[in-house]
Order: structure tokens, then sequence, then C-alpha cells
């Protein structure tokens, strides 16, 4: 079979399109032949050596899949062959995901449903799957409370927007204005702030009223401070990425108003366990149509390095999916 394969760590371009030989699943594991990949900023880390495959180098790249069960191992019960099903967080403790075939642990699996393409299943796993983690699980987010959704224009973020919105909350977009802000609105946003203020704090102060309840933060040494600032009483922030460290003076959440302040912290990567149980939370919404993943871009599987070079460029809207014949 054909697969995106990495020998040494390094970017993106390390990767090569190569004959490997097509697996076989253990038992408690179903093959899949893939129909379209996801592809997340979590695949560069890994590549470039920050999390070293469980299975060493050379290692497959990708981190979410949609496609049919061809084969089972002996011990499954749950899937048949020729069921639809998607999976997120490969290529780390399993294979990657841009391959023509990926065993995959039913542990870790959810159906697709028939209704929703291969490639909208691919594009919404991560995504939509850390979206819901990090608002509804660790956020805890309720009807009426505000929510702040940082990079509101990216992959996470967009589905951080959908999510926010069913959940009946008033949703504020952190994103670059020029380009994105009428995307960000057909989200699901009530207003957009631009994450390149110089007046973060007071603009989301302004945009949430009474302080804000909740933010989903995928740049927190940029946005955790304004944040603090702009918090209601117990508020919660959702840190799911930064790009560096960052100094953060604790009396800042303590005023009486901001008191009981959580910041809370996730990794949809090292919650495996509960990969099946939110994609199937997701998938029904999927299924009517309520959560509705964005294409930025897709690519055939030999232009998997210009699916990475696009998923780094700015100004990108939603996921970006690698397509397979
Ligand atoms: N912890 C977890 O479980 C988990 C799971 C998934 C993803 N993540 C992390 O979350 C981050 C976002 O992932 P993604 O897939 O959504 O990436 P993505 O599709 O590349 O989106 C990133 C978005 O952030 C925007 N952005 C850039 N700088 C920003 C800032 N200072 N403040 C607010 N937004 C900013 C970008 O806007 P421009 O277009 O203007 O540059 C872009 O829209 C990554 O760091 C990823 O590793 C973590």
């Amino acid at each position: 079979m054909r697969a995106a394969r990495y020998h040494e760590h390094g970017e993106p371009d390390v990767l090569a399109v190569e004959e490997v030989p097509k697996p076989t699943p253990d038992r408690e594991e179903v093959l899949v032949e893939t129909r379209a990949a996801g592809i997340n900023p979590i695949d560069t880390y890994v590549m470039a050596g920050d999390s070293t495959p469980a299975d060493g180098l050379p290692a497959i790249a990708g981190s979410d899949l949609a496609g049919i069960v061809v084969d089972v191992g002996e011990d499954v019960t749950k899937y048949e062959l020729g069921d639809w099903v998607y999976a997120t967080a490969l290529g780390i403790h399993d294979q990657g995901s841009l391959a023509e075939y990926v065993p995959v642990p039913v542990d870790i699996l959810a159906p697709l449903p028939e209704s929703v393409s291969f490639t909208d299943g691919a594009a919404a796993a991560m995504a939509f799957a850390t979206a819901w983690r990090g608002l509804i699980t660790r956020g805890e987010l309720r009807l009426g409370e505000s929510c702040l959704i940082a990079g509101a224009a990216g992959g996470v973020g967009h589905a951080g927007v959908q999510v926010a919105t069913e959940a009946g909350a008033t949703v504020i977009g952190l994103a670059r204005k020029e380009g994105t802000d009428e995307f960000v609105r057909e989200q699901g946003v009530d207003s957009v702030v631009d994450y390149r203020s110089d007046e973060l704090a007071d603009e989301i102060s302004a945009a949430v009223g009474d302080g804000l309840d909740v933010a989903l933060e995928t740049h927190a040494d940029a946005n955790l401070i304004p944040e603090v600032e702009a918090a209601a009483r117990g508020g919660r922030i959702v840190v799911l990425g930064e790009e560096g460290p960052i100094e953060i003076d604790p009396g800042l959440s303590m005023s009486a108003k901001k008191s009981d302040l959580d910041v809370r912290f996730m990794s949809i990567a090292a919650s495996r366990d509960d990969h099946a149980s939110l994609l199937t939370s997701v998938a029904p919404l999927l299924a009517e149509g309520t959560f509705i993943p964005s294409i930025d871009s897709q690519f055939p599987l030999d232009e998997a390095v210009g699916a990475y070079r696009r998923l780094s460029e700015s100004g990108v809207r939603g996921c970006v999916v690698v397509t397979f014949e």
C-alpha cells in the first residue's frame, strides 16, 4: 500500500510517499481502508520529534481518518466488514492515517453515519472531538454563558464556535478580522475580536458584558492574561495550545469579582480513552447537519507535504484534508 512516511524527524518536507507492506489487524483492531485523512498541527510536533511515535521510525504521519472496515481482528465483535468509521489522534501510539490502510484499535474508533461524507468525517474528527471535550467536558459550558473561542477560523476554533453555539452560549470569536470575519460569523459567533489588538482584555470585556464565563484557548502565551483579566467569577479557561512560555501574576485572578477562576488544561492525544465516546457524541450532530466541518482545502496523498504547508499558512478556514482515490 502507499503511505506518507518519515525516516527522520524534521519539518513536514521529511515526508515521502512510499510503498509499504499492507498491515493486518491485531486481535482487537480493525483494518480501515482510508477514504480521507485529516491533518492537524499535532502531526507536525510528532514529526519534529516532540513526541516519539510508539513504534519508532520510520513512521506514518497523519492524525484523523475516515474510511471503511475491510478486515477485523479475531476478538472484534462491534464492527463488521463494510462499516463506515472515523478516528482521531492517530500517529503517536498507533499508525498514522496517511496510508491506504490503517489498523485501528476498536476502543478508539467510532461509527461514522453514512450520511456524513468521508471528507467531512476526517475533517471533523480532531476538530470537533477537541472542541467537545474542551467546551462540554472540561469547560462545563452552560446555556446562556459567554464563551470565547481563540483561533476561531482554524480547525478546532471553527468547531468550537459550532459546539458553543449549539450549547446555547453567547460566542465571541478571537480571529484575524481581515479575511476571516465573515467566515467566523457564518460559523455562529456573535462578535469578533481581533487577536492582534493592543487592548485585548478591554475588547473581550466589552464583547462579553458581564465577564467571560468560558474560553477555549489555542494560543495561551498571547491570550491567557487578557482572558484572566476579562473573566467572570467562576470562569473556566481551557488551554489547548501555546506557542511558548508565559509569565503570569496569580494576583490577577484574586479580586472579589474574579475569585474561583479555573485555568484547565487538556490534551486530546493524552485522553485516548475518551476518543470513542467523543466521536460518538459528535456523530449524530454531524449527521443531522448541526455541525458542518469547513474544508479549507483538499490534497491527494502524493501532495501530503503541500497539505502541511497549507496548514501552516495564515488564513486557513477550517480543516485541511488528504483524500484517497
Ligand atoms: N490540546 C489539545 O488537545 C489540542 C487538540 C487540537 C489542537 N490543539 C492545538 O490547538 C492549536 C490550534 O489547532 P488548529 O488545528 O485549530 O490549528 P489551525 O487550524 O492552524 O488554526 C489556528 C488558528 O489560530 C489563529 N491564531 C494565530 N495566532 C493567534 C492568536 N495569537 N490568538 C488567537 N488565534 C490565533 C490562526 O489565525 P491566522 O490564520 O490569522 O494565523 C488560525 O485561525 C494548535 O496549537 C494545536 O496544536 C490542541
